[in-house]
């Protein structure tokens, strides 16, 4: 039986934190029989998303395969997810939040990649007797599971507060099930997390959960849920809530689900119906959602007819910026 494979990515720098612990995680991987591989993102050369949306626009109208216009180190990292049956990524907290490249990746990939896309134009063209190799890829709908990372440097956990919410705009384009997160902070108080015996176990355990996932006998098992965190939701268990405008509702921010909330015996707690539940953009309802109103609501080129006229005032309004001395600040 041909091998599972995990790939491991790390944002962060060479050798530091997040190479060690996707490492660490990689290895008892590999020593629970599966074929690994690893990919530090900043040793690719990706290109920011452009807004041009060819990707898109050209699978949906059948011109293309759901892939970007542009050819460059985008390609390695999309074929490596392709083949791989697992995900296991570690991201330093910048400025409370993922890395800037972690973010260009995730524009790279969403929404070209959102399964509720690539599955509509794949079942269409099969059925209109399209060659397979014109139509998005297939392995882009393998059942994949991942484990997410983060890692800060500051002391407290509010510094890293944005991180781990942020890294499942990686997964759920291609509603990848996340079994497993785990936060790193206080990381700049120990000089490299290799001497962090408690969080270089806490990597075996991610590795073991990661096999335990891949090996599963049947779906329920597979997306089991295998974290620390318990969460206010039941889905991405994170924690991150926003509050409606009128302050009766609440809505977790990964997901985009609704739900009510109470505290009881000072313990605040999130009440969501199986409807909203199934709303939530890491389930295949909530993708559906968004992909049908964009391809029901957004409105083609041409539909304002005097917009050249409306937009003129603004195409001649070039005020530049200041005469600026770029030596001033002193970075000579
Ligand atoms: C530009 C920049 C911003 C940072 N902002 C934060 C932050 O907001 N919160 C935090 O906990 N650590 C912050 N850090 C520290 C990094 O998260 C920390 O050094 C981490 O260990 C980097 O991962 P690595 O060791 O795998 O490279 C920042 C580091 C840099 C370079």
């Amino acid at each position: 039986m041909e091998k599972k494979k995990v790939l491991g990515i790390s944002f962060g720098r060479k050798m530091s934190n997040c190479d060690v612990m996707v490492k660490e995680a990689l290895m008892e991987c590999e020593r629970e029989g599966c074929d690994v591989a690893f990919i530090r993102a900043d040793d690719l050369e990706i290109n920011n998303c452009t807004g041009c949306i060819a990707c898109v626009i050209g699978m949906m109208s059948g011109r293309g395969r759901g892939y970007c216009v542009k050819h460059d180190d985008f390609d390695i990292l999309d074929e490596a997810i392709m083949q791989s049956d697992a995900v296991i990524l570690a991201c330093p907290t910048y400025e409370t939040s993922v890395t800037g490249r972690f973010k260009t990746i995730c524009d790279r990939i969403g929404p070209s990649h959102d399964i509720t896309f690539r599955k509509a134009r794949y079942d269409e063209g099969k059925a209109a007797g399209v060659p397979e190799e014109q139509l998005p890829d297939a392995r882009a709908f393998k059942k994949r599971s991942a484990a997410l990372i983060s890692v800060g440097g500051a002391m407290t956990e509010e510094w890293i507060a944005l991180t781990l919410p942020m890294m499942y705009e990686f997964t759920f384009p291609m509603a990848i099930d996340v079994v497993d997160t785990v936060e790193y902070y206080g990381a700049m108080a120990c000089e490299n997390v290799a001497g962090n015996p408690e969080m270089m176990k806490r990597m075996t355990r991610v590795g073991k959960n990661i096999v335990e996932s891949i090996n599963a006998n049947d779906e329920d098992e597979r997306i089991k849920y295998r974290g620390d965190e318990e969460g206010t939701c039941p889905i991405c268990h994170t924690r991150l809530i926003q509050f409606s405008h009128d302050k009766k509702t609440a809505s977790c921010l990964v997901c985009g689900n609704l739900g009510t909330f109470d505290i009881v015996d000072g313990k605040f707690t999130m009440h969501y119906t199986q409807e909203e539940l199934d709303r939530s953009r890491l389930r295949w309802g909530g993708k559906l959602e968004h992909s049908t109103e964009i391809k029901t609501q957004a409105q083609p080129a041409g539909t304002i007819k005097n917009l050249k006229e409306l937009k003129q005032p603004y195409a001649d309004f070039n005020p530049g910026v200041w005469p600026v001395d770029k030596n001033a600040c002193g970075n000579i």
